[in-house]
């Protein structure tokens, strides 16, 4: 297949990439930057120049290619608090890909999140949850993809993990030791019994790649190679690793250290994958969220 990726020169995305190409797929890959086509050059992708909100460029691309992942986000914006903005843009983007794509029973993975799926239960790939204001507006933006399955077209959410970890990572686990080692300690919040699901990048990178290859329309696919880690227990092998103390943060205290980190820092979101293991023959090899800290998976990114 030859398949448009936006967000190709991404954490996620680089690593789809690599995945597709290494398993005889060509990617064509959006760009914003100069910085950013020569990265999905050098990958061996053609690249295609533009922002997501560029519309046009997005239904073009998506014409001449077999099939469409959608991993952009503008996480600029999100994080600088603007999570509206960013997903309305998401959802932009969406609605576009399915018009260009409608009929063709073309795949189309769009990328969204298990945080706040069914928190303080275990969530399945059943679980549809209600939208929220927010970063919580990205379930919408998944129902809409879903629908399209009516309308023609091979499409699928793929809920990460809220750390798809990995040497290269500049994502939550990466900010959380940033934060930590500036305040001089791992922290987590209450009990630190909360739970986090986990991916390794390339297992997430291989599920992207059998779900655009084989998922049936309209699948919900869990981006969760471990089902909930205590985060006490993330935060432990930080301090371990980064020869911090552990300390129990009361949400105020957790605020002045994580920031907008804060409040995922203290969610209790265990997530399974086992319907996405048995619909894709998914079995995920990489090394877990603990022994990746230990094996020095964020020693660089903590000191950049
Ligand atoms: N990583 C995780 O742990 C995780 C967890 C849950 C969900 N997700 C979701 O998975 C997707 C991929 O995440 P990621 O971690 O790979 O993110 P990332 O490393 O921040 O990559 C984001 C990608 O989007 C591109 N992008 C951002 N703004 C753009 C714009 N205005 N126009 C065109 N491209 C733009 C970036 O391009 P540049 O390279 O030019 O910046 C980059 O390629 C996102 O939807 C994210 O929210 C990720």
């Amino acid at each position: 297949m030859r398949v448009f990726v936006t967000g190709a020169s991404g954490w996620i995305g680089s690593h789809v990439v690599a995945e597709l190409l290494a398993n005889g797929h060509q990617v064509l890959g959006l760009a914003r930057s100069e910085a950013s086509g020569e990265t999905i050059a050098a990958a061996g992708a053609e690249v295609r120049r533009g922002e997501v909100t560029d519309l046009d460029v997005l239904r073009d691309a998506a014409a001449e290619c077999d099939g469409v992942i959608h991993l952009a986000f503008r996480h600029d914006v999100a994080f600088a608090g603007d999570f509206e903005t960013a997903v309305a843009c998401d959802r932009a983007a969406i609605e576009t890909f399915g018009e260009a794509l409608s009929g063709t029973n073309k795949p189309f993975a769009i990328a969204s999140g298990l945080a706040g799926i069914r928190t303080g239960q275990l969530a399945t790939e059943d679980d549809r949850p209600e939208p929220t204001p927010g970063p919580g507006g990205r379930v919408t933006n998944e129902r809409i993809a879903l629908a399209l399955a009516d309308r023609g077209v091979r499409s699928m959410s793929v809920r990460f993990a809220p750390t798809v970890h990995g040497t290269g990572d500049h994502g939550f686990i990466a900010l959380i030791v940033a934060a930590d080692r500036e305040h001089g300690t791992a922290g987590y919040v209450g009990d630190g019994e909360n739970r986090w699901p986990a991916v390794h990048v390339s297992d997430a990178a291989r599920l992207v790649r059998l779900g655009i290859e084989g998922a049936p329309a309209g699948s919900v696919l869990h981006a969760a190679a471990e089902e909930g880690i205590a985060f006490g227990e993330i935060a432990e092998a930080i301090g371990r690793q980064f020869e911090l103390p552990t300390t129990s943060l009361s949400a105020e205290e957790a605020g002045a250290q994580f920031g907008f980190l804060a409040r995922f820092v203290a969610m209790d979101i265990p997530a399974s994958s086992e319907h996405t293991r048995e619909l894709l023959g998914w079995a995920p090899t990489a090394l877990g969220l603990i022994p990746d800290i230990e094996a020095g998976a964020y020693d660089l990114a903590a000191v950049a």
